[in-house]
């Protein structure tokens, strides 16, 4: 915790701030100093610190002044006060302010480093709830189950490229299990304490995902009412997850690969650079080199990404793993402690299927079953498996009529998806194999209701 943590002193006190850096770099740590407030505030605007250790009295800009920026602009910094002893009011009323706590001068080195110490245990705290709050936190990856040769070997590439600090694309079809493997990789590799923060490229219009990903100042646009942290700024040591990579539009790309080139950006408004030191994971169902060939994926991005590229294979590819998976979710999402039991022939149903879906089809297949079925064993009627004609729309009676357009057999094929999948538009861009993005366009189009 200590190594690679970040300390900013701020003191006029320039002997202080000499012999103090000196004895907090023994300590491991990462330490600047300034001498003024308004020097501390633009020190902290360009660079992430984890404590700043702050003085009231300075000359131009006060400790207060600074502590109240801090509050509203960084507030996971964590701000220890140096006081003299008759300060000892001014210090309470900064601990109001949100100031982590203060010690007296002349201190103690020992007691200062158990607040610091501290300090940064309740920043982790902070941190962590930021994550939750932002609902970019994933639980702690479960396990991936399998034992076909194919995923094995992916898994052992995972560990490996787990170690190495390099950018990583995870490739695979819908459902067969990127996501997972990207928390499978954060969990192995040497960044696993730190954040693991995802974001979807496809969920949300071009300017949120720039302002999501790099955060913003106060009054960069009229909602911009305090300013925030980007993910990649949060997510700094550990590791940022892009999902449906693909998707991010061809203004945001130069701005990910600026990022990516020197571990550098701007707040949208910000004028100082800062820095964040992220390993990005990507994870995309399309192929981004044909993507690139097409223009519509830039091609040094794609070069910054796939330093490693692991392929998921699709389940069907891996017959061996059909039931394990299945056993695995039948006690998963058992309510009772004892899980019901597939019938052989549903054993046999599971495994001529070809799972268009992969992993998570199967997963809502059980999910289903345990529910509908009666009694402890699921039979092969209870799996309720799509049958052939169903599977694929367009070839359905009402979609092959030769007499329609291109367009009109779109239009019939997404609004069938969209029935089937109860209007929820993320299953049916999914069921689709087109982003939410795309399908919200076709649904304007179309005017589907
Ligand atoms: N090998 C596995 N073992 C256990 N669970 C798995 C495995 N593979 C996938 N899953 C589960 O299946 C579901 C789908 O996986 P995930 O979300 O990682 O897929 P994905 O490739 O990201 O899909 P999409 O492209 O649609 O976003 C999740 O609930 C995941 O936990
Ligand atoms: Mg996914």
């Amino acid at each position: 915790m200590i190594r690679n943590s970040r300390i900013l002193i701020a003191d006029d006190d320039e002997t202080l701030c000499y012999l103090l850096k000196e004895e907090l770099i023994n300590e491991g740590f990462l330490v600047d100093n300034v001498y003024d407030g308004n020097d501390a505030i633009n020190k902290i605007k360009k660079q992430k610190y984890d404590i700043l250790l702050l003085d009231l009295e300075m000359r131009e800009v006060s400790g207060e002044a600074v502590l109240e920026f801090v509050k509203t602009n960084c507030p996971a910094l964590q701000v220890i006060v140096l006081t003299a002893k008759t300060e000892i009011r001014t210090a309470i009323e900064c601990i109001k302010l949100g100031a982590y706590d203060f010690i007296t001068k002349p201190y103690q080195f020992d007691q200062l480093l158990v607040i610091i110490e501290r300090a940064l245990e309740h920043q982790n705290l902070v941190v962590q709830n930021k994550i939750l709050e932002t609902k970019v936190n994933k639980n702690s990856a479960s396990s991936i189950i399998g034992q076909s040769k194919k995923i094995k070997e992916v898994i052992n590439l995972a560990e490996k490229a787990a170690i190495s600090d390099s950018n990583i694309l995870l490739q695979g079809e819908t459902g067969t299990g990127k996501e997972l493997f990207s928390e499978y990789i954060h969990k192995c590799s040497p960044r696993s304490e730190k954040p693991f923060v995802a974001i979807n490229c496809a969920s949300l219009p071009d300017q949120l995902i720039e302002s999501e990903l790099f955060g913003y100042e106060k009054g960069a646009f009229t909602d911009a009412k305090t300013s925030k942290q980007g993910l990649v700024e949060i997510a700094d040591g550990g590791t940022l997850f892009l999902d449906e990579i693909g998707e991010l539009s061809l203004t945001l790309q130069p701005k990910l690969l600026r990022f990516l080139e020197n571990g550098e950006f701007r707040r949208i408004g910000g004028v100082n650079t800062i820095n964040s030191n992220v390993r990005v994971i990507g994870a995309t169902n399309k192929n981004l080199m044909e993507e690139s060939e097409k223009k519509n994926f830039r091609r040094d991005l794609l070069f910054r990404l796939n330093v490693i590229t692991l392929t998921i294979p699709p389940l069907h590819e891996r017959d061996t793993d059909i039931i394990l998976l299945a056993e695995y979710f039948l006690e998963k999402k058992s309510p009772v402690r004892t899980p019901k039991v597939l019938s052989d022939e549903a054993k046999d149903m599971l495994m001529k299927y070809d799972f268009p879906g992969n992993v998570r089809e199967l997963s809502h297949i059980i999910e289903r079953a345990i529910i509908f079925s009666d009694g402890n064993i699921i039979k092969a009627k209870d799996l309720s498996l799509p049958k052939e004609q169903d599977r694929n729309p367009i070839f359905s009676e009402n979609v092959m009529n030769p007499a329609l357009s291109l367009e009109e057999t779109e239009k019939i094929l997404i609004h069938n998806s969209l029935v089937q999948n109860d209007w929820n538009r993320e299953n049916t861009a999914r069921a689709l194999g087109i982003s939410q993005k795309t399908l919200y366009t076709k649904i304007k189009k179309y005017n589907l209701k």
